[in-house]
């Protein structure tokens, strides 16, 4: 049974500095005066960013529909009728101007994953902005300037686990380019319209392991992959049997952006017959480095490139721990495909962990040593379903305080037996003083992860980790700006 290797991605970036003021995990006090998104202040960041003035118009209707994921129909929610929602792309420093049109029985909000965007458009509510009521809407307007492959979705109980998400595309006129096609391909398990919804899951999780049907599938034992069992495992909202097929020419190169919008899932990938050239995580560049596989924890993406060669080829994405995978080919000439729960032994191989990640120097956070340390413990259980930071379920008076202008960092100590992809909103991080810039990091069972952040963007931001499930039921804080 695979499970995340722990060696993988623990090796770089672990050293805690010996020093520093430390700083808990703060109540709010009286006096404490914090940079709301109303602020002056958020409208002073956002005009000193680089834009290039040019606006782009989108339009986003969150909505019921029937969507057929290549066989299976499904009733779900989605934006604008399609799983995933239409590909976001734009250039560095365009503004986004995009309007959210609520047709869900429900509250919803678009947040920009990845984008380190002004704070009253990130889309977190209450802490950003009010919900968009069904009926209602609200439009997004702000310059998008972080270069990369990025994500939109709700922030709103467990809608991510439904089909509301959608790419959201940077282009970078600065990256080396080199590549002749540029591929999108989206993760997800799926579970919604199957006979249960994802508020469902949550209530039989709430509930513990033992009220978890096998038909929903609940491992008894505690993997530390996730718990959810899905029914479907998809690549751009297609099951195996029914395949989206990416065409070039053979010896072309392709980049491809994978992007894991799954809420329980974690998923290890490979090209048959190709080794995968890493090029990007979350939207920052890295040394390029080969490896036959790689692992993306929810929240995650990877860019790479590969040089293709002459056939029909497996694109496979294997639920880690849960042995079912997801598929896409990759089509340069003549051949049959592979059957559809082929798994190419390139996924035997050793994913490549955070260690071998080296940021490009452009992305690197200048050293230096940080003006204020947070700690912040993951805790709770899969039998209690307590999910918590620092023994305690989110709650909106607490804050990780911080103040603009200084450097941050952020402890991440994984003390449950689960592993946890952490994700901190407006901000990217270097990993260790050498690892890779991110906006999400897996933390596994036992292990620590150090993470240090320029504050430059002022306001409150969400922090949680990125398993629906787990954000849903209190693994979740807030990094407050304090004037
Ligand atoms: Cu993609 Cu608050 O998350
Ligand atoms: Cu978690």
């Amino acid at each position: 049974m695979n499970t995340i290797d722990r060696r993988t991605f623990v090796r770089a970036g672990l050293a805690l500095a010996g020093t520093g003021l430390l700083a808990g995990c703060t109540s709010l006090g009286t006096g404490a005066s914090l940079i709301l998104p109303t602020s002056p202040r958020i409208g002073e960041a956002e005009a000193r960013r680089r834009t290039t003035g040019r606006t782009h118009e989108f339009r986003f209707t969150a909505q019921a529909a029937q969507v057929d994921l290549g066989g299976p129909q499904v009733n779900t929610w989605t934006y604008d009728g399609s799983v995933p929602g239409r590909e976001v792309r734009v250039r560095v420093g365009d503004v986004i101007q995009a309007e959210l049109a609520n047709r869900l029985p429900a509250d919803t909000t678009i947040h920009w994953h990845g984008l380190a965007l002004r704070n009253d458009m990130d889309g977190a509510p209450p802490l950003t902005q009010d919900p968009v009521a069904p009926g209602g809407s609200f439009t997004y307007r702000f310059i998008a300037d972080t270069p990369g492959t990025h994500w939109l979705h709700p922030h709103s109980g467990t809608q991510l686990d439904r089909g509301l998400y959608a790419p959201v595309i940077v282009e970078n006129p600065a990256d080396p380019g080199g590549y002749d096609h540029d591929w999108t391909v989206v993760l997800d398990d799926w579970i919604d319209g199957t006979g249960t919804t994802p508020d469902e899951v949550l209530t039989r999780l709430r509930q513990g392991a033992g009220g978890m049907g096998s038909r929903h599938g609940m491992g008894g034992s505690f993997a530390p992959g996730g718990n959810v069992r899905y029914p479907y495992y998809l690549i751009n909202g297609r099951v195996p049997a029914a395949p989206v097929t990416f065409t070039a020419r053979p010896r072309q190169r392709a980049r491809i952006r994978f992007l894991n919008a799954a809420s329980d899932t974690a998923f290890r990938i490979a090209l048959g017959s190709h080794r995968l050239r890493i090029t990007h995580t979350d939207g920052f560049a890295v040394r390029p480095v080969d490896t036959d596989t790689l692992l993306i924890g929810m929240g995650e993406r990877y860019d790479v490139t590969v040089t293709l060669g002459d056939g029909v080829f497996p694109l496979v994405a294997l639920a880690e721990s849960k042995d079912a995978t997801a598929l896409a080919l990759v089509r340069t000439g003549g051949g049959t495909p592979p059957p559809s729960s082929f798994r190419p032994p390139e996924l035997n191989g050793e994913p490549l962990g955070y260690d071998r990640l080296v940021p490009v120097e452009e992305v690197q956070l200048p050293v230096k040593t940080p003006d204020v340390e947070h700690r912040l413990d993951l805790t709770g259980g899969m039998m209690s379903y307590d999910w918590g930071i620092n023994g305690l379920p989110f709650d909106p008076a607490r804050r990780l305080l911080i103040r603009e202008d200084r450097r941050v960092r952020i402890i991440i100590r994984n003390r449950t037996m689960m592993w946890h992809p952490l994700h901190i909103h407006g901000h990217t991080f270097q990993l260790g003083d050498t690892g890779p810039r991110k906006d999400t990091v897996i933390v596994l069972p036992g292990r620590t992860a150090s993470c240090d952040l320029a504050a430059d963007n002022p306001g409150q931001w969400m922090i949680h980790c990125h398993n629906t499930y787990h954000h849903e039921t209190g693994m979740a804080t807030i990094l407050g700006y304090q004037t």
